[in-house]
């Protein structure tokens, strides 16, 4: 294992002139995953991320709402600071730049570049796009509007400082022949060249026309350029200029990651200001693709957003981010679809992932009472399955490395599907009949254990706290937090002799159906009441309340198996059942642990409203609804006494 080498990687700064959507969730889980994987390879990491506070576009949107431009922002990088948590970013560090460390070195900056004579006063005069804060000049413009975002765009003549940024042009493309990774993928490194090639104008780094800025130390009526302030996050958030063995640590960056809109910035102002400065620059620039909805480009301005803090609400934020860095392949732009991300997750994530789990967990308990057995000789599936894991172990780690984070999860799922494939091929319920062929079932269990191992390890930096969840029932690890990446690589170290256990569903099944037809993302769900249902307010029946038949066969009710329950944790009220429904497994949350133990309730065949809506609960999907008689002071859940197969219906 490579021991304290030092990796920074960093996103851009979002503006926080709205809340952030998927898009933005994006970036920031892709460099999570990033960093949560150089992490496990032993790299000391520097995470960076932050929000982009000054300029034009966010003094009118605070003003907009009759707001000091602080006073509006502080509320929404607050949401933002609280997204990221719920999609359990890594963050070292969050960097606003409104902080007063940003405005000592970006004025230092500025100062010093000044005085060495690349930045001069000079005066500008162009078309700009006040939300896109970009000076146009007019072959520039598409139509005579922006050629951003297609909005109005007004001539603005100010006193300005320039850039002299043609000085360093044949510096910056030489660096871009030297090293082919620089810029990444392939197509944004041609477009940045030949937009280099196309000639590069100075750059206009301050503004008079408005206050919301960083001012230029020397002439307090200009405010620093949005964008020269913006970039400088990456040198101020490891303490350039103000904390030496921090930067000396972290610089240059490993990787700044953004989408294609921004590259421009990232690879030539970026890299021409550190030039400016005598600084390394960075190892990598990488744009990946845009997620659109399918009438086109989400946008803040556009309104058409998902919060990806509703559907980690909703699915879970292990599903979310899978989805999240499975859907967008490398450089290529991808379309969100709320549909894709219910079949990813009952696919993927439920049927291949999640089955193999319980499927596994269940045979060790039934064939071994949960105790997991030594291994024998290998046979030649057994080889082949493990020739699958060490290939996709080099698949995953180089894919991670390249920042291929779809094919990452690609070569992962390959391992998954070998071992399912295993199971067949196998037929553990086959060994298990013939005495003389348990240590051959003892050997296949071990196998299964192993390759669920590699998984876990495998999937950590997409999906952190699976790894936790599954390690409750597997027992595999006595802290999974300090899993290594190398220990994926390495076959047959599951140890043998510790004790499986059942628990509820890794990634429950969603029904299909129940996605309703909002376009937004997001979702309209009901609270159930957990439990039993509450009695009518007379306790007779009336009239009125006759249904048919019809309307009752509605309702579809069925035996169902109890095949493990646990207590909800920090919830007096709710047990976590997982069902059994003829072929299938579900978790339903019940009002009941006041009233039973899990243990009473196992192996029971209950009545459940199997046609009900999924509700989360706690955060916990539930599939459904078992029924339970009431009164004042007792609740006793339906059970089926006969040996009726669970899935038979209740009529
Ligand atoms: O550009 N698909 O901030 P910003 C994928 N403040 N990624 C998306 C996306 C989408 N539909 N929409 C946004 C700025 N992103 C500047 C950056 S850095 C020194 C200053 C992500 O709030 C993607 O990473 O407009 C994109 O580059 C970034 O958000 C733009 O965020």
């Amino acid at each position: 294992m490579e021991k304290n080498k030092s990796f920074y990687i960093t996103t851009p700064i979002y503006y926080p002139s709205d809340n952030l959507h998927i898009g933005h969730a994006y970036t920031t889980v892709a460099a999570d995953c990033m960093a949560r994987f150089k992490r496990m390879q032993g790299y000391d990491v520097f995470y960076l991320t932050g929000t982009d506070e000054h300029g034009q576009k966010i003094e009118r949107a605070a003003r907009e709402k009759g707001m000091e431009p602080i006073d509006y922002i502080d509320g929404i990088v607050s949401n933002i600071k609280k997204l990221w948590r719920t999609l359990l970013i890594s963050n070292t560090d969050f960097i606003r730049t409104t902080e007063p460390r940003q405005r000592a070195v970006v004025q230092k900056i500025f100062n010093r570049v000044y005085e060495q004579g690349d930045i001069f006063l000079s005066e500008y005069e162009g078309w700009y796009c006040s939300p896109c804060e970009t000076f146009f000049t007019e072959r520039q413009l598409t139509d005579g509007r922006c050629p951003d975002c297609g909005r109005d765009v007004e001539m603005l003549k100010e006193a300005s400082y320039f850039f002299n940024m043609s000085k360093y042009a044949p510096r910056l493309l030489e660096h871009i022949e030297n090293n082919p990774d620089f810029i990444q993928p392939e197509s944004r490194r041609n477009e940045v060249v030949s937009f280099i090639k196309g000639g590069l104008d100075d750059l206009c780094v301050s503004r008079t026309t408005f206050q919301w800025g960083i001012p230029v130390p020397f002439n307090e009526t200009h405010v620093v350029y949005v964008w020269f302030d913006a970039l400088i996050n990456y040198l101020t958030g490891v303490g350039y200029l103000q904390d030496d063995e921090l930067f000396a640590k972290y610089w240059p960056a490993d990787v700044h990651l953004m989408a294609k809109d921004i590259i421009r910035f990232h690879a030539i102002i970026w890299p021409i200001m550190l030039m400016a400065l005598g600084l390394p620059l960075p190892k990598k620039v990488m744009a990946h693709g845009w997620i659109m909805l399918e009438g086109g480009k989400m946008s803040k301005s556009k309104g058409n957003v998902i919060d990806p803090g509703i559907l980690a609400e909703k699915y879970g934020v292990d599903a979310v981010r899978y989805y999240l860095i499975k859907e967008l392949s490398f450089g290529q732009d991808g379309v969100y679809s709320e549909e894709i991300l219910v079949n990813r997750i009952n696919s993927d994530l439920a049927n291949d992932l999640g089955n193999l789990i319980s499927r596994t967990v269940a045979m060790i308990i039934k064939y071994f009472k949960g105790v997991v057995p030594e291994p024998g000789a290998a046979d030649e599936v057994d080889q082949q399955m493990q020739a699958v894991a060490q290939q996709v172990y080099g698949e995953a780690t180089e894919k991670l490395n390249k920042m291929d984070f779809s094919n990452y999860l690609q070569a992962t799922a390959k391992l998954v599907s070998r071992a399912n494939k295993y199971i067949d091929e196998t037929a553990p319920w086959q060994l298990a009949k013939d005495p003389a062929q348990n240590d051959r079932l003892g050997t296949v269990m071990y196998n299964l254990m192993e390759s669920i191992r590699i998984v876990l390890i495998l999937t950590a930096p997409a999906m952190p706290t699976l790894i936790q969840r599954a390690n409750q029932q597997l027992n595999l690890w006595d802290d999974p937090a300090v899993i290594i990446w190398e220990e994926a690589g390495r076959w047959g170290t599951t140890p043998g002799g510790r004790k499986v256990s059942r628990g509820a569903a890794l990634f429950p099944r969603v029904d299909i159906k129940s996605l309703d037809e909002e376009k937004s993302g997001v979702p309209v769900m009901e609270e159930i009441q957990a439990g039993p249902v509450p009695k009518s307010e007379e306790d007779g029946l009336a009239q009125d309340d006759l249904i048919t038949i019809d309307e009752f066969a509605r309702l579809d009710l069925r035996v169902a198996e109890v095949v493990a329950c646990e207590k909800m944790k920090k919830a007096d009220k709710l047990l976590i059942l997982t069902v059994r429904v003829g072929e299938e497994e579900r978790t339903v949350v019940s009002g009941i642990a006041q009233h039973y133990t899990p243990e009473e309730l196992i192996g029971k065949k209950v009545v459940l409203l199997a046609n009900l809506k999924p509700t989360k609960l706690r955060g916990v999907m539930s599939h459904g609804m078992i029924l339970a008689a009431s009164d004042d002071s007792h609740v006793d859940v339906l059970t089926v006494t006969k040996d009726i197969a669970s899935g038979q219906r209740v009529k």
